[in-house]
């Protein structure tokens, strides 16, 4: 057994089952592509999930993979054990060798066996095998074919049996334990310490049998197939002779980076490792696409990011630091992985931004909850401070029980829920209740939808409703919805709104306010005008031609913005989210700041450019899989059917999966103007912009805004700029000369002020309302007039607008007896304000101007009373 790097395990891994006959495929995202049921790709087999489902079909039955995994929230969750074993990550590198339907159990262990003991060259009395208790013919192989010791050999329960997730794939296992040694605590697979870290699983390898349904019926799959994995970073630790993940080489560097980022010189702190396991797993997570947001992927990349945090605070770090780690990573990692170096910037101001925004809870929350511990009689922290934590200072639960487990000290999960679940029900109580006619909607088969072709055509009555409720016949007056056997009316979906139009038949007319989809049925909500409508009548349904064109050329300009956002900005660029209607359109996506006047003038460019080529815009209907080859770009986590539209503009500059309805020409959209460009979320930017008659109208009144203002300002189309500037420029001197002539004014005031002081308790005292002075002098003044009677305590006022400024001074003689900060607080509380300051001097404001007069008379009071 010789030290290999973690680089050199992977090559020969890749080699070895290459030579095996296995396709080398490249890792897949960590976010499942068109995989709703999974948060990440927690393994190596989840993009051939469909293979082993037999929905997808692929050139070769025998791959292998080094697949970037992420294992926090969702079914196999690690989150909680960083930090606390030598072998948990949230990311980690997973090598893989898979059969779809052609070797099984004997070919699965046996390369295995010699992957590890011939290449590796691993020692057989340092292996442990385990089987599924049920798997006599594993337990055969094992013993009789590879010859394994059988006392080192345990046959387990579930321990043995892996599922991707809740539902599909699944089946009996078989692992491959390696023994660190005495001096590690921990016992062998099955034992009562089987958790220490002695004896740790290298290898897994699936059988895999069956599909387990949402209801968990486990249904046989069609070709019984093989899924194994070996985590790189442990089996790195076993070449390079080290009992813990994080000595590898991998690490050493990255963990180097950490304790110079937190100024730390303690290699061994378990908060560096925490942080250099969690800056892998983040930095992957921005690389594919996540941001960090309050759900889904999006939170739980947000939780890792806020638990790395909480772990340099704890080790003394104030400033931000977590994102200055992101440089040692691509240094460690760039080479084998190339996307993490050009996202290199864009990830630093993700974890930079989130840094600064929870640097403004993590310190009270933390306050708060260590006076919680301290207090606390028992060892569970009630539901209701993880709660407030939650909500009030952005503390994860996960974040919260990381601080619990420190004290040996648990949360109380279920009250935490409860608190949750209240706390939604006052917020549904506020919203309403929408109809789900998923449920009413018994139909047999779904609407057909004609629209991409025809703009009308004649179909039959199948369903009507009313508030909700089916009914048989709508009459004249009531506001209903129609659904029909086929229609040409696009149902609001993929950010496209509805069509508007009529049904008409003899006598009679329903107008269509708007067009909904529910499961497959079209829904056309609106009103009927005339007659009656009865199921299983026959109409003729026309869509509004002019507002379909619009939207049509909205949405159509829609995916050259997204394109062309992609080629200025960067490949980091997608969409999170988009409306189309006929005036406008709207597009959200992923980028970390607001976009500059340049590069919104750059991609109104090209998207225009890309109109005047007029290119044919072309649809192809197609399977998934030669959709993904097309280069198509597809909405991560969205479900998308077997046969997908793919529809190309611009000759390939723009190819998106889109079941929208779209322009002929890019030249049918005229010309596109962008309105708006601004933030919306954390790392989400929202451009608005109109195209066709819409942008045509709106460069009309730019123009008419432009005619005004040269009109105003007496200059020409050429000379408005100028002109306009110079005004502005004129403007702000003129604001400056009336500040200093307002305050030479007041400190003229000043020297008759001073006259006015009067003597009460042997302190002279000058309290006055200055009417409308600039409350930006009142401290000038309050100096001015102590320096003039030597020894004084001075209150001045002044009211503008409804608001009262207030300041007041003490000379350093009478502080003794009078504090200025003491006599604003009071008053200001007076005038339903607040204020404060030093004993010498302070300043504040209010709001009851009826009340100024009594109250600056109650100075007088106050000294007389001293
Ligand atoms: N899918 C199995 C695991 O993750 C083997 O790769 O352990």
């Amino acid at each position: 057994m010789k030290y290999m790097t973690s680089a050199e395990i992977r090559q020969a891994f890749l080699d070895y089952f290459n030579k095996q006959g296995h396709e080398i495929v490249a890792t897949s995202s960590l976010i499942p592509a068109n995989d709703p049921t999974l948060l990440f790709t927690n393994a190596g087999m989840v993009q051939f999930k469909d293979v082993f489902l037999g929905d997808d079909k692929r050139s070769y039955s025998r791959a292998t993979t080094a697949q970037r995994c992420v294992r926090a929230g969702g079914k196999h969750n690690d989150l909680e054990n960083v930090g606390y074993t030598a072998r948990h990550h949230t990311f980690f590198e997973m090598m893989g060798n898979f059969s779809f339907g052609d070797y099984f159990k004997p070919e699965a262990i046996r390369f295995a066996w010699v992957f590890l003991t011939e290449v590796m060259g691993l020692p057989k009395e340092k292996l442990w095998i385990t089987v599924h208790h049920s798997d006599d013919e594993a337990e055969r192989i094992w013993k009789e074919e590879i010859g394994v010791d059988p006392e080192r050999f345990s046959k387990l329960d579930e321990d043995n049996f892996w599922a991707m997730g809740d539902t599909g794939p699944c089946g009996p296992c078989t692992e491959i334990f390696f023994d660190h040694g005495e001096e590690v605590f921990g016992g062998p697979p099955g034992s009562p310490d089987e958790d220490g870290d002695r004896y740790i699983e290298i290898w897994n390898v699936v059988f895999m049998q069956y599909n387990r349904s949402a209801g968990g019926e486990m249904v046989a799959l069609p070709r019984p197939s093989v899924d194994t994995g070996m985590g790189l970073e442990r089996i790195a630790a076993v070449m390079q002779g080290v009992h813990s993940n994080y000595e590898i080489d991998l690490f050493q560097n990255l963990l180097k980076a950490t304790a110079a980022a937190v100024k730390t010189n303690d290699l061994d702190n378990k908060s560096l490792r925490v942080i250099a396991d969690h800056i892998r797993s983040c930095s992957f997570l921005i690389t594919d696409g996540v941001t960090p947001s309050n759900e889904g992927r999006g939170y739980v990349l947000r939780r890792i990011i806020r638990r790395a945090i909480r772990h340099g605070n704890k080790l003394g770090t104030k400033e931000p630091f977590f994102n200055t780690l992101v440089a040692a990573l691509v240094k460690e990692m760039g080479d084998a992985y190339p996307e993490l170096g050009k996202m290199q910037e864009q990830i630093e101001r993700v974890l930079l931004k989130e840094e600064q925004q929870f640097a403004k809870t993590l310190d009270n929350g933390m306050r708060l909850l260590t006076e919680e511990i301290s207090g606390l009689e028992g060892d569970v922290i009630s539901g209701e401070t993880v709660f407030k934590l939650y909500d009030t200072y952005g503390f994860p639960a996960d974040l919260t029980a990381d601080v619990a487990r420190e004290h040996e000290l648990t949360l109380d999960m279920d009250g935490f829920e409860l608190a949750m679940e209240q706390q939604r029900q006052r917020a549904r109580a506020s919203g309403g209740f929408a109809v789900d006619y998923n449920d009413k909607l018994d139909l047999n088969g779904v609407t057909e939808f004609i629209g991409y072709e025809h703009l009308e055509g004649g179909a039959e009555v199948v369903a009507l409703f009313v508030e909700g409720e089916a009914v048989h016949q709508l009459s004249a007056g009531q506001s209903g919805i129609v659904v029909l056997d086929h229609t040409p009316f696009y149902g609001e979906s993929g950010g496209q709104v509805g069509d508007r139009g009529h049904l008409s038949w003899d006598q009679g007319q329903f107008l269509v306010k708007d067009c909904t989809k529910e499961a497959k049925s079209h829904l056309h909500h609106g009103e009927l005008v005339e007659g009656v409508l009865s199921v299983g009548d026959k109409v003729f349904a026309q869509i509004d031609e002019q507002a379909r064109r619009a939207t049509a050329c909205n949405h159509s300009a829609t995916h050259l913005l997204h394109a062309a956002l992609r080629s200025v900005l960067g490949e980091h660029v997608q969409q999170k989210g988009s409306l189309v209607d006929p005036e406008r359109l709207r597009f959200d996506f992923a980028h970390f700041e607001a976009l500059t006047a340049d590069e919104i003038k750059q991609v109104e460019s090209i998207v225009n450019a890309q109109i005047l080529a007029n290119a044919e815009i072309k649809t192809d209907v197609m399977d998934m899989e030669q959709a993904k080859q097309s280069g198509a770009m597809a909405l991560f986590g969205e479900k998308y059917d077997d046969q997908v539209r793919v529809l190309s503009m611009a000759d390939g500059f723009s190819i998106e999966l889109c079941g929208g309805t779209h322009a002929q020409r890019a030249g049918d959209i005229g010309l596109m103007q962008i309105v708006s460009e601004g933030g919306i979320a954390a790392g989400v930017r929202r451009i608005e912009a109109v195209t066709g008659q819409g942008a045509l109208a709106y460069v009309a009144a730019n123009e008419s805004s432009l005619a005004e203002i040269s009109a105003l300002v007496k200059g020409s189309r050429d000379s408005v700029v100028d002109k306009v500037r110079a005004l502005s420029e004129r403007n702000r001197q003129l604001e400056k000369e009336i500040e200093r002539l307002a305050m030479m004014l007041t400190s003229a005031k000043s020297g008759d002020l001073a006259e006015k002081a009067i003597e009460i308790n042997g302190i002279k005292l000058l309290v006055e309302n200055l009417q409308g002075a600039d409350p930006k002098a009142l401290r000038d003044t309050v100096d001015q007039l102590k320096n003039k009677l030597g020894s004084a305590v001075v209150v001045l006022a002044t009211e503008s607008e409804g608001k009262i400024s207030l300041a007041a001074g003490v000379t350093k003689d009478l502080t003794g007896q009078v504090k200025a900060g003491d006599l604003v607080r009071d008053l200001t509380a007076k005038l339903g304000g607040k204020g404060g300051g030093r004993p010498d001097f302070a300043q504040g404001g209010g709001v009851d101007c009826a009340a100024l007069p009594a109250v600056l008379e109650s100075v007088k009071v106050l000294i007389a009373n001293i």
